[in-house]
């Protein structure tokens, strides 16, 4: 699996290493959908991202509260919304939503993740390096 590129380190190791696990799981799912994926296969890979989004999201806020960062509400907004979205695909799935079930939806998770790890992340990472937090 690929390597981050350096506009989305954010340079704590924990947090860099969950970011590039969020992104490869992404990127199968993009391999089933090129592949012909089963509706289990998408179904089961969503599964995975929505679980370790609510690991990764809960240890980064953690970090951003221990380090008293300001934007903290707004960004749990962000984190949270993604999590609906990604839990909508899976219901949506579910029920054999055909549209869904055609669609690359590898493509709208790539784009946000990089999106919010390229300019929201970003945000937190001076005053986390500031407390020490790398
Ligand atoms: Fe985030």
């Amino acid at each position: 699996m690929g390597k981050l590129a350096a506009e989305y380190l954010v340079h704590v190791k924990v947090l860099d290493e969950q970011h590039q696990r969020l992104f490869d799981i992404i990127e199968e799912l993009r391999e089933a959908n090129a592949t012909g994926k089963t509706r289990e296969v998408a179904a089961k890979l969503l599964g995975d991202l929505c679980d370790y989004a609510h690991v990764h999201f809960k240890e980064e806020e953690d970090l951003m509260k221990k380090a008293g960062y300001a934007a903290l509400s707004a960004h749990r907004v962000a984190h949270r919304d993604f999590i609906s979205r990604v839990e909508k695909m899976i219901a949506d799935l579910g029920r054999g939503h055909d549209a869904t079930l055609g669609m690359d939806l590898s493509a709208f998770l790539t784009e946000w993740l990089q999106k919010h790890v390229r300019i929201a992340d970003q945000q937190y990472v001076e005053i986390l390096h500031s407390r020490g937090i790398k």
